[in-house]
């Protein structure tokens, strides 16, 4: 079976039911990819339901004032993302009449939006078969395939049918959310260790708990 074909059944019975992930809604997926760009899962669950009940479109922020975005973005930390996605839904309001861009390459121009962002928003709003590379994914794929260019490798690997694809880049995150850890790997547990170039080459030895045999 392909390391997709694996992944994808992986993710079925062991993906999180996370808000973000039930809906289509640009503007509500642009907010939580804002939201979860420096902070945790835990912590964005926090203020996500109540971010989006405060303002609740693109154009009930961009009429906010800037004092109010930021109270609602309190405890959240790294406040220029609040800046941005403030400015962002100025930009969306007046410049591309409310609706949200479906281009990663047009997402881009917004404030506060990079390559990953783009194809965050791109794949989960609009389920285009796009890349898109975070922290948990660049680890993920440089454990996985020992790769350089890991943006390279994302696109190659991205299924080309849009539905498909936002189911693999939704997995390859929450692999390295749950599995696939910075400290400590699950290897045991991971459904494409069998692909894996880290643990034929024994690299995660290096992570595993002391005291723990094999
Ligand atoms: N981190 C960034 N985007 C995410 C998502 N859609 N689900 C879980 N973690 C994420």
């Amino acid at each position: 079976m392909s390391f997709t074909r694996k992944l994808l059944a992986w993710y079925k019975r062991n993906a999180r039911v996370l808000p973000w992930r039930k809906t289509r809604n640009p503007y509500a997926v642009l907010v939580s990819e804002f939201m979860l760009q420096q902070t945790q899962v835990s912590r964005v669950l926090e203020f996500y339901p109540r971010f989006l009940k405060r303002f609740p479109t693109f154009g009930s922020l961009a009429r906010s004032q800037p004092k109010a975005v930021m109270e609602a973005w309190d405890g959240l930390g790294y406040y220029a993302r609040a800046r941005n996605l403030h400015r962002l839904a100025r930009e969306v309001t007046r410049l591309h009449d409310g609706t949200l861009p479906d281009k990663p390459e047009d997402l881009r121009t917004l404030p506060g939006v990079g390559r990953y962002t783009a194809g965050a928003v791109a794949c989960f709003a609009y389920e285009k078969p796009v890349a898109t590379v975070d922290t948990n994914v660049r680890r993920v794929l440089e454990r996985a395939f020992g790769s350089k260019d890991v943006w390279e490798l994302a696109e190659r690997l991205v299924p080309k049918k849009g539905e498909r694809a936002w189911r693999f880049n939704q997995a390859l995150m929450e692999l390295g959310a749950l599995v696939c850890t910075a400290r400590k790997p699950k290897c045991p547990e991971c459904p494409v260790r069998s692909d894996c170039r880290a643990v034929r080459s024994g690299i995660q030895i290096r992570n595993r708990q002391p005291g723990h045999p094999r």
